[in-house]
Order: structure tokens, then C-alpha cells, then sequence
């Protein structure tokens, strides 16, 4: 069978699909997240590889149903989980429209509207960050290649040769800061680039989880007086495990008189940026040299859509930029090609559902959502506050919850203990999702609110459900302190 179908195929298949994604749609809010415990199987598929076709509409019809019914259910409004969102709707139908018109996004000569999109897009999302010069950026696959990005521009920026020269040619031991909360993407991107896992120096955090800054001017003048070289400061707006934001305006001022490349993790939490209400919890977040932003994280985007932005726009193409015969030119354009300002070469177009998800529904709806999101959590924070089973384990600040059990005279072995078994009782019909940390070193139940559409009504059954574990997994004299 060749790979042209004819138009009543393609209608068929195509409204079939349609038709499947928008029931999947429809039982978002009350869907179990996962299949329950005893049906869970992780095992490999081991089907052969055909050699013969099948027909089309049954193919699609075994896998999709496979998929939906046996699958891990993100989007659903029951998914407390880390930071993957219910995609918008109009995001899904701008993946398809990519797919089907695959602009190649390396070169405008090949993508020239769609290379505008995407740099539109680029320049919306900079333009909330308040930035008062001119700034330029990139998509990536998401934060981890931002981040990646980032440690490189910093690199080039310090040490200018690096990028021709490499590491031990500039005869120095480069080193940058982020706090102990920070991601673990930093320590792999310092591995790739080549300056060693070692480089990537983890400072201590203070009781609201955010870089102890004390500790950071310490440990840059104890690598100065070694012979070390520090060139860059990440602060991370939104942990991981805790929603931390570090303190932005502080790490910029010390990056200033240090002489350090700032950039901001934002990867969940620059977000914050879209609410005219809430922008003020990334305050000092203009000061950055560089920002790492994931749409597929706060703004509601399927994988993958990731974004660096730089103050210093320059430095994207000398760190990325190089030159090929192939790549045909488009003459008097005033843009750059992709391919010389980030990690990629051939590039899919990762803009257009963040573009037609603003186009739609306008910046208007982030905002609601975000502050919808951070009112939801506030509430579930002070429910906490208010219990006697469970206390908060560090500061709510973006929509990600840490609690911890109260128990009498536990160790911290027992606590975590607790906890995997809350953890078990929670999530063990698949109903809903919520996960196990910890946080500066100590153990802690991790639930967020993620998805646009869960409500207050989800989280009282959240609630409900961890009352329901302690009460089955605690032993009664033990569980309160
Ligand atoms: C703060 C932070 N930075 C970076 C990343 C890496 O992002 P991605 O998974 O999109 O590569 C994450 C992932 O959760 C994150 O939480």
C-alpha cells in the first residue's frame, strides 16, 4: 500500500480521529488519570515490526483505543502532577496543521511565514518581560535545551573564543551558581558543554526554599580565591519540587557587581509574567540576561514548546551561528535563519500553537488562568494550615503544594514511609495523581494545580482523598503531633 490515500480515506480517517479527540476532550474533567493498580502492566510490547499494511481505519481505531483506554492520563483535571498541562484545544489542532504543512523552521527560505510566526511569538512573550532594550530568542524543545542554551551564551559572553577554541584553550575552570532546589537539566547541560558536572555549584536553601545569598557570595569567593572562574548565576523562578522563587532583584545586584551572566529558570514560573496581578512575583526577572520559558508548561501547550530569550541577541548567533552552502539565503531579509541562533538544525515549528492559542483566546486568558490557579492553591494551603494531619512543608507560592504528615515523635525514615503509603493509597485507583518529593532534604507529599480545568471541586475530592489515606495507612495514637 503506498502512502497516498484517497480523499474519502483522508476524510474518513481524519473525522474519526476528530471525533475521538473531542469525547477525549469531553470526559477530561471527571477521567481517571491511570487504569487502577492491579491493571497497571509495564511491560514491553513485543508485536513484530509489519512487513504488510493493515487496514487504516481499523489500525487507528486498535491504537487509539489502546492509548486512551490503558494510557496515562495528563490532561485530565485530575492530574496533580508535576508541571505537564491540559493542553489548549486550539494547540492540538495547530500540531496537526504543523504535521500536515511541516514547515522546515531552520531557514526562512523554506518557512517564510511561518519563520515570522514563530518570531512574533518570540517577541509577544519578551515583551511582558518588561525588558527596556532590545531582546531576541529562540523556541527550543523545552527547558532543558533553554537552559542548555543559556550556560552557552553565558560561556561565549565571559569567555569570548570559547565557542572557536573550546574550554581548555581559554585556559580557565568556568563555574556558575544556582540553588540546591534548582534543576537537575543544569548539571547535564554543564556535563555536555563541556566545563564538567563540577562547575555547576549548588548553594543551600533557606527555610522558603529560594538561594541562600550568603552562601552564594561565599562560594564565589571561595572559587575566586582557588582559581576558579565564575561566570553565571541561575536563579530558578518556580522549583521543581516547591514553586520556589528565588530572590530575583537580590541575585541580579550580586550578578552585577560580580561581573556574572543572570539567568532566570522560568521554565514554569516566568509565566507569572502574563498576569498583570501576579507579574510582580518575578519581579527583578527584566534583569536577566537570559530567560528559560516552557509554554508546555504553565501556558497550556502540548510537548514540545520551550523558549530561551537573551538581552544580548548578538551572542545567539556568535554561540549558534555557522555556515553551510546548502542553506539557500533569503535576500534582503532583515531576520536570521533559526539554525544560526539556537542548539537545532531542521526544526519543527513549535510557535504556531502558542501563536493561535493567543490569537483566539488572547493574553486575557493566561492571566485568568493564572490567577484562577494561584487562588485555587491559596485555598488548598490554608485548608492545610487548618488540619491536623498535615502541615505545610514549605511556602505556597505558585500552585504547587508540599505537605508533610503530622506524626508523633517520627523519624524522618518513618515520615517518608507515611508518605509513599499516602502516596499508594491516593493514587492506587487511578482516579487522580499526585506524586512523593523532597525537598531540601526532607520528605514531602507534591501535588499542583496544572490543568485549566480543575476546580475547587477536584480539590475537595483531592481532599477527601488524602483524610481517606491517612486515616487507612497512619496508626491513630500516632498521627497527630
Ligand atoms: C525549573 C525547571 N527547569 C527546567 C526543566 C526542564 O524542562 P523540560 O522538561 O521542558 O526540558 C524543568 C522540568 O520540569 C523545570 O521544572
Amino acid at each position: 500500500m503506498g502512502f497516498d490515500f484517497d480523499e474519502a480515506t483522508r476524510r474518513q480517517l481524519g473525522y474519526e480521529l476528530i471525533d475521538l479527540i473531542n469525547s477525549y476532550y469531553s470526559s477530561l474533567p471527571t477521567r481517571p488519570v491511570q487504569l487502577p493498580a492491579e491493571q497497571r502492566t509495564f511491560g514491553q510490547l513485543t508485536e513484530r515490526m509489519p512487513d504488510e499494511g493493515a487496514d487504516p481505519v481499523a489500525v487507528l481505531d486498535e491504537v487509539t483505543s489502546d492509548l486512551v483506554d490503558k494510557g496515562f492520563h495528563v490532561p485530565s483535571a485530575q492530574y496533580f502532577g508535576l508541571m505537564n498541562p491540559t493542553p489548549t484545544y486550539v494547540s492540538v489542532l495547530a500540531e496537526a496543521l504543523v504535521a500536515a504543512l511541516n514547515p522546515q523552521l531552520a531557514t526562512q527560505a523554506r518557512s517564510q511565514l511561518a519563520s515570522k510566526i514563530e518570531n512574533e511569538t518570540v517577541q509577544w512573550i519578551g515583551d511582558r518581560v518588561g525588558w527596556s532594550s532590545d531582546f531576541g530568542g529562540t523556541f527550543t524543545s523545552g527547558g532543558n535545551e533553554a537552559n542548555f542554551s543559556a550556560l552557552a551564551l553565558a560561556l561565549n559572553w565571559k569567555f569570548p573564543g570559547i565557542v572557536e577554541e573550546g574550554v581548555a584553550a581559554t585556559k580557565v575552570r568556568p563555574v556558575f551558581y544556582s540553588s540546591a532546589e534548582s534543576h537537575h537539566s543544569l548539571d547535564k547541560s554543564a556535563g555536555l558543554l563541556g566545563i564538567g558536572r563540577r562547575a555547576a555549584r549548588r548553594i543551600a536553601v533557606t527555610e522558603r526554599v529560594q538561594m541562600d545569598l550568603a552562601a552564594l557570595e561565599k562560594q564565589i569567593a571561595a572559587d575566586k580565591a582557588a582559581g576558579l572562574h565564575p561566570f553565571a548565576v541561575v536563579a530558578t523562578a518556580g522549583t521543581t519540587n516547591s514553586g520556589a522563587i528565588d530572590e530575583l532583584v537580590a541575585i541580579a545586584e550580586i550578578c552585577r557587581r560580580y561581573q556574572l551572566w543572570f539567568h532566570v529558570d522560568g521554565a514554569y514560573g516566568a509565566a507569572a509574567i502574563f498576569s498583570d496581578q501576579h507579574r510582580g512575583l518575578v519581579r527583578g526577572i527584566e534583569r536577566a540576561d537570559s530567560i528559560t520559558i516552557d509554554p508546555h508548561k504553565w501556558l497550556a501547550m502540548p510537548f514540545a514548546a520551550g523558549l530561551i530569550l537573551t538581552v544580548h541577541p548578538e551572542l545567539l548567533e556568535t554561540t549558534f551561528g555557522t555556515h553551510t552552502p546548502y542553506m539557500p539565503k533569503v535576500a534582503g531579509s532583515t531576520m536570521i535563519d533559526n539554525f544560526k541562533v539556537s542548539t537545532q538544525w531542521s526544526r519543527r515549528m513549535n510557535s504556531l500553537k502558542v501563536y493561535l492559542t493567543l490569537r483566539v483566546h488572547g493574553r486575557k486568558a493566561y492571566e485568568e488562568l493564572i490567577d484562577r490557579q494561584l487562588a485555587l492553591a491559596a485555598r488548598f494551603a490554608a485548608r492545610v494550615g487548618k488540619s491536623a494531619e498535615f502541615e505545610l512543608a514549605a511556602p505556597q507560592v505558585l500552585p504547587i503544594l508540599n505537605l508533610r504528615v503530622k506524626l508523633l515523635h517520627a523519624s524522618e525514615e518513618e515520615v517518608e514511609a507515611a508518605h509513599l503509603k499516602i502516596v499508594d493509597a491516593v493514587t492506587r485507583s487511578g482516579e487522580r495523581w499526585i506524586s512523593l518529593t523532597k525537598v531540601n532534604g526532607r520528605s514531602v507529599l507534591r501535588m499542583m494545580v496544572i490543568s485549566y480545568l480543575t476546580t475547587e471541586k477536584h480539590l475537595d475530592e483531592l481532599w477527601a482523598a488524602l483524610s481517606a489515606a491517612t486515616a487507612e495507612v497512619l496508626p491513630k495514637a500516632a498521627s497527630v503531633r
